[in-house]
This record gives C-alpha cells, structure tokens and sequence, in this order.
C-alpha cells in the first residue's frame, strides 16, 4: 500500500536489524488494515541507542520495537518504563506518550502467555509445575510471565547452574534452579515444559532430552521457531503430549505496540503466519 505525506511512523532498532521479521510482520498488518502508515528497520550504532532512541519524537516516530543486542540498554534511554520492566530486565517496545515522554515495555510475556492461551483453550500457568529450560532474556520473560499468571511451581533448568540459581533467586517465589544433569528428572509431574535455549534452532545443536518422566497430559512450547516442529516439539506430538510453536509468541509480542502506534489492535491470522513463516524461508 502506498502511505501519504501523513503517515504514521514505527521502526525496529538495532545492530544489526537486517535479520529482524519485524518490518514483514508489521507491513502485514499496515496493508491488511490499510494504515497510511510506515514501519521502518532502523540500525543503530550501540554507541548512539541512547541518543538514537531520544531523537524519535523529533524524527515523528510514535514508537519503535528494540531489538538485539539493545533489551537490555533501552531500559536506560527511555523515560518512564513499566514497573515489571526492572524485573525482565529489558524491553523490546517503546511508545511515545501523549505527554512526551518516551515510555518501554515488554511485551515478549505477553507474546508467550497470548500464543499459549491462544492455541490451548483455558491454558492456566497454575495448573501444576513448569519446567522451563535456560536462563538468559528469554527465559526470564517466560518465567516472569508464568509467575504473573499464578504458577505454583517453576523449575528453572540451565546449563550454567550459577545462572538459574542467581535467576531463580532474584524472581522469587516458587522459582527452583535445577542442575542441567537433572533435567530428565525434572519432567516429573510437570504440567508444561518450555524450552527457551537456543538449543533445537537451526544451527544450534539438538536439545538432548528424553521426554520418558513427562507426564501425557502435559503441553510443550518451544520458544525457537526456525524449523517451526522442532525436534523437541516433534518428539512430544509423537508421544501424545499437546504441543505449541513458538512462531505465535514472535507475532502475539507484535501486537501492543502496533496497536499504540497505529491505533489498531491486529488479529493473528493463519495469513500472518503464513507470510512471516516464507520469510523465514527465504533467509
Ligand atoms: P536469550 O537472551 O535469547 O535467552 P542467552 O542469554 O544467550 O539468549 O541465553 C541462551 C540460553 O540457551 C542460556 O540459558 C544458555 O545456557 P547458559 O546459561 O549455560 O549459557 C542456553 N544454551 C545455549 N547453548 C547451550 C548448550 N549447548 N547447552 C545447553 N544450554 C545452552
């Protein structure tokens, strides 16, 4: 769709954004919803995100998404951010308020928790113990987003065990970091299992787990979705357990700040889906 003199300007920063799916994704929804509208890749030297970030209300931007490797300095160039923000440690989306002031959030919990409930029917993180593999940005946000919404249990499994137990330690509450030697072990009973590593991506090594102690009942997300079936999603679909991708948590993240910037809250659509799966095909 062609836009006007008038156009409502958005954009991913980072360095480098070339990889980003953010621009199909978003100019998806511009033309589905015919916005006079831009959303731009914008590559920023890490040395000028501060600056770079300020200089968007004067460039006419309403906002932008924050991508590797900023999450975490962005938090340190806006103005306000949302509280929970402190607790993730990072965030991928930024808003410029009525008032002026740049406000960032993230919105990677939500992308995980809508995706889950979107594609399981009364998904309920209180449901019984997670298992969730890693520790890093990913993680943290799956975690924070499972606490948020009632888990009882987390089991936080990581290579590096100084790194789930720091994690674990500073989210709190019913967080357990557990040796990676244990994490066949720590299947048992376990009501959801996540694997937010980048272990199972395409050129990554596998993600060696047997699945023989997780019960039948119980769902498998995979936050990596480059092969979109994972072998570990693969696995699990082959022994019954209900399994979700992690194409859906990419595009449900989208969706706040879309909705910000251009005053339309967007649909998730086998059509999205479709369309920012062939360019993950193209590359
Ligand atoms: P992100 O911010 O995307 O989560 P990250 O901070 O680099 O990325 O975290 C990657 C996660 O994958 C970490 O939990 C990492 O484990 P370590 O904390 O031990 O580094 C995990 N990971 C990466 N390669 C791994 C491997 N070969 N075996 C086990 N875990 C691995």
């Amino acid at each position: 769709m062609s836009i006007t003199g008038a156009a409502k300007l958005a954009g991913v920063v980072g360095w480098p954004v070339a990889h980003s799916r953010s621009p199909a994704l978003h100019g998806y929804w511009l033309n589905e919803y015919k916005i006079d509208g831009a959303y731009v890749p914008v590559p920023i030297r890490p040395e000028n995100l501060r600056r770079a970030i300020q200089a968007m209300p004067l460039l006419g931007f309403a906002g932008c998404n924050v991508t590797v490797p900023f999450k975490e300095d962005a938090l340190r160039a806006v103005d306000d951010y949302e509280p929970i923000s402190k607790r993730i440690g990072s965030i991928n989306t930024i808003v410029l308020r009525p008032n002026g002031r740049l406000f960032g959030f993230s919105t990677d919990g939500y992308g995980f928790l809508t995706n889950l409930r979107s594609s399981l029917v009364g998904f309920n993180a209180a449901a019984g113990p997670a298992v969730v593999l890693g520790a890093g940005g990913a993680a943290r946000a799956v975690v924070t987003a499972l606490l948020d919404d009632g888990a009882t249990e987390v089991r936080l499994v990581n290579r590096t065990p100084e790194r789930a137990t720091k994690l674990a330690k500073e989210l709190g509450g019913p967080v357990r970091g557990i040796a990676w030697e244990s994490r066949a072990e720590a299947l048992s009973g376990a009501m959801l299992l996540v694997n937010a590593t980048s272990l199972g991506m395409e050129g990554q090594p596998a993600l060696e787990l047997p699945l023989d102690n997780l019960p039948h009942e119980a769902v498998v997300n995979d936050i990596v979705y480059v092969p979109l079936e994972t072998p570990l999603l693969a696995a699990a679909r082959s022994r019954g357990n209900r399994v979700v991708d992690g194409l859906g948590m990419l595009l449900y993240q989208a969706q706040p700040g879309f909705e910000a910037w251009f005053g339309v809250k967007p649909e998730v659509t086998q059509g999205l889906r479709d369309a920012v799966l062939a360019t993950l095909k193209r590359s």
